[in-house]
């Protein structure tokens, strides 16, 4: 990430989104919030997004969003009252969040965070009062100080969701983030996806991954971490949590995509994979 520029990743997400919600009918993820977020910056040419790649990519940013909301509300029944976004870009669950009890921490690269602020504000949507907004670059300042400063209450369990960041970091910032996460109470988790190692994929594969990597290494935000299922649990389990699970395409479409007569679904097994860990 570049200081004082706002990530073009998070803007092209929350495109994906956007569109889902005008072409995909019914939304994987229902979310009206999407359009009127990116206001006059929202782009819609329904002839290219009606190509295979784009269909693809948009299935996948829809099901990565609705899987972590659905995770979360396992958590909230457990009695979780806190949901941390970590690199919450244009997500828009804080502006339509169903849990009255549950407070929302949104953590974003502050260039990128500012620029959320300013196009709620144009759409005149009002940050409602159980959100709270803390700007942190990962790689520079520890995320428990941060999240101390903004409130996040350490003696209770949260949820953490943190989607499409994962691999633009560090290894040592993946690290401290998790390693923050685990110093929570019993009953925390997070949600989050990776990106597979391209060695451990198919001759196919690890073409669209090449693809993909290029166009986002060209936006500025380069993929710098890479796990297979097997070294991410290692990492997960020396971080302290004791249950994990990893989904790939095949279960996410087999969650979410069924019984569609449009056909949408999530392409390139084994490119992005979720993973849910509970300490
Ligand atoms: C691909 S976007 C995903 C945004 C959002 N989670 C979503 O799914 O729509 C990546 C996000 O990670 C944030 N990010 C990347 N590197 C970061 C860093 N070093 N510190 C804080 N945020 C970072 C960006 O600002 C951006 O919001």
């Amino acid at each position: 990430m570049e200081a004082g520029r706002a990530s073009t990743t998070a803007f092209r997400v929350a495109q994906r989104r956007a569109v889902h919600q005008v072409l995909d009918q019914p939304p994987v993820l229902d979310d009206p919030v999407a359009v009127p977020l990116l206001g006059a910056q929202f782009v819609f040419d329904p002839k290219r997004e009606m190509h295979p790649v784009a269909r693809a990519f948009r299935a996948y940013m829809a099901a990565r969003s609705r899987f972590a909301e659905d995770q979360l509300a396992l958590a909230t029944a457990q009695g979780v009252s806190q949901y941390v976004l970590l690199g919450a870009g244009l997500d828009t669950f804080a502006y339509r969040n169903p849990f009255p009890q549950l407070r929302v921490f949104e953590v974003d690269f502050p260039s990128t965070q500012a620029w959320k602020r300013t196009l709620l504000a144009e759409a005149g949507i009002a940050p409602p009062a159980n959100v709270r907004y803390v700007p942190l670059d990962f790689e520079r300042k520890a995320l428990a100080e941060g999240l101390e400063e903004g409130g996040v209450d350490f003696a209770q369990p949260a949820f953490f969701g943190w989607l499409g960041v994962a691999p633009y970091l560090t290894l040592e910032a993946f690290r401290a983030t998790l390693e923050t996460v685990a110093r929570l109470p019993a009953g925390s988790g997070v949600v989050f996806d990776f990106a597979f190692a391209p060695e451990a994929l198919k001759l196919t594969q690890r073409l669209a991954f090449h693809w993909l990597a290029a166009r986002v290494a060209r936006a500025g935000e380069p993929f710098r971490l890479f796990f297979t299922p097997q070294t991410l649990e290692l990492e997960l389990r020396a971080a302290g949590f004791s249950c994990i699970e990893l989904r790939g395409s095949e279960q996410l479409n087999a969650l979410y995509f069924t019984t569609r007569a449009d056909g949408l679904q999530l392409a390139t097994p084994g490119l992005g994979m979720m993973a849910t860990a509970w300490r």
